[in-house]
């Protein structure tokens, strides 16, 4: 990690030093990365581990910062974590209830750690968590973790922005029950998988998420003593046991740590190649890739991308899992703005996932949004600039983007690369681009 923030404070003003990155587009990347392990599966695998009696060894855990807060988390819960290298070594021998006082602004930070909330009500039979805010992205709502909850036996009541969850059944244990989701999201999935594993007989997911990570949470669920058939199709069976233990596991490939390299290869028109990655994972982006003027070649968990000189325009519309990725939408919107023609991208899954067409405009790029629609003309060259991300995938596109530019391009917004790529810059640089961390000391007067 390599953003710092430290504030020196003098009587008149406060120096703000704050990283960003530099980069001298209109490189050719050439050569082979190493995917690393999934953010969005290390984070669901990691709130599962709160649900074993014995040891877990997660292998081939991404060094990011959303991974970080999630161990932290888990720590002020009692349990102890061992990090070496990419393994951590998770214990939850002994466990707290969660305070509401401790760690409030972890959970806040951090929303993938409401996830805890099915293991922590299947262990402990009650859970006293903030409520999760809404994010830069969108409200993202999480009324259906709590309407599924209440049909396996939980009753709710929201207290100064805290959920106070109990398992109204008076041995505390979950009852298994038939859901029907009425949304896609992957996040429920994985908190009802979660909680009917310990439940007291069978549950049924109706309308479940199929991305790929909630294949890898059942594979270790079931590693660890769980009775799970169906994760990736839209209906999940749970058979509740007693008890589960301790396992070792791997976590999965990154899916979009490996789409949004394939993406910078297309926008600066390089080849490059992968690994370890399965396109079946990645379907839906290599289709449009290639309807845009890209050729891969896989053989042995490596896959190779070879785009034409000149790419064409074509349209997207998110949708979950197995349609495009909602996460790869912002950097697929910087590839298009160097595509020849004109061509619509339609976020369907998130309400406010546009911030980066702002910052691509000023680098160039001529999209209009109308609604959730992008409309892109490409333009030739996209130009230098100096911009800022907003989110996580917002930042890694506006990267992508400066990839492609003339002359040199700024980008501040650091610390949300951080949450989800591990050594981002670095990893570019060692394919051939051009980048340069740099310090900025920001003064800011006050009275
Ligand atoms: C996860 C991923 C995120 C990805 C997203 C969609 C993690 C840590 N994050 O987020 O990277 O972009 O899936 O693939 O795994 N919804 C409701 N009610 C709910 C829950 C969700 O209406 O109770 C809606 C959301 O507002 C959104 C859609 O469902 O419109 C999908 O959200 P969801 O799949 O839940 O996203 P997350 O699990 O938060």
């Amino acid at each position: 990690m390599n953003t710092q923030n430290n504030n020196i404070k003098t009587s008149k003003s406060i120096y703000f030093y704050k990283n960003h990155i530099a980069i001298n587009g209109g490189k050719k990347l050439e050569g082979h990365l190493t995917i690393n392990g999934a953010k969005n599966s290390a984070l669901a695998l990691m709130a599962a581990s709160i649900l074993a009696k014995g040891e877990i060894n997660l292998f081939n855990v991404p060094k990011i910062s959303d991974v970080e807060k999630m161990s932290t988390l888990l720590i002020k819960m009692g349990i102890n974590i061992k990090t070496h290298r990419k393994r951590l070594e998770i214990n939850t021998k002994k466990i707290l209830e969660p305070s509401e006082n401790s760690f409030s602004d972890l959970f806040n930070s951090l929303r993938a750690s409401f996830f805890c909330i099915g293991p922590i009500l299947a262990r402990f039979g009650r859970a006293k968590i903030p409520l999760p805010g809404g994010c830069s992205i969108g409200a993202r709502p999480i009324d259906e973790h709590i309407d599924s909850l209440k049909k396996l036996g939980v009753q709710f009541k929201f207290k100064n922005n805290y959920i106070i969850a109990e398992v109204i059944n008076p041995n505390k244990k979950l009852i298994g029950s038939l859901i029907n989701f009425k949304c896609k999201s992957v996040g429920a999935t994985e908190t009802l998988l979660m909680a009917a594993t310990l439940a007291k007989g069978q549950t049924i997911l109706n309308n479940a998420a199929q991305e790929p990570e909630i294949i890898d949470l059942a594979n270790m669920l079931i590693k660890m003593g769980a009775k799970v058939k169906g994760a990736g199709t839209a209906s999940i069976t749970i058979d509740g046991v007693e008890s589960l233990s301790g396992c070792d596991y791997n976590v999965m490939a990154d899916r979009i740590e490996a789409g949004t390299f394939l993406i910078a290869a297309a926008i600066t028109r390089s080849n490059i190649s992968l690994s370890p990655v399965e396109p079946n994972h990645l379907q839906a982006v290599i289709n449009k890739l290639e309807e845009c003027g890209c050729k891969f070649e896989y053989s042995h968990q490596y896959l190779k991308i070879i785009p034409n000189e000149v790419l064409k325009s074509v349209n997207i519309t998110t949708k979950p899992f197995p349609g495009f990725p909602t996460d790869l939408q912002a950097p697929f919107m910087a590839l298009m703005a160097t595509a020849i023609g004109v061509s619509e991208i339609k976020e369907t899954v998130f309400e406010n996932r546009m911030h980066h067409v702002k910052e691509l405009n000023r680098m160039g790029a001529k999209i209009t949004v109308k609604k959730d629609i992008a409309t892109i003309l490409g333009v030739k060259n996209l130009q230098g600039s100096s911009v800022i991300g907003l989110d996580l995938r917002a930042t890694a596109a506006l990267a992508l983007a400066g990839l492609s530019a003339n002359g040199k391009t700024i980008i501040q917004g650091l610390e949300h690369l951080e949450r989800g790529y591990e050594d981002f810059p670095s990893k570019l640089k060692e394919i051939g681009a051009e980048i340069i961390n740099e310090e900025k000391k920001i003064k800011i007067c006050y009275q």
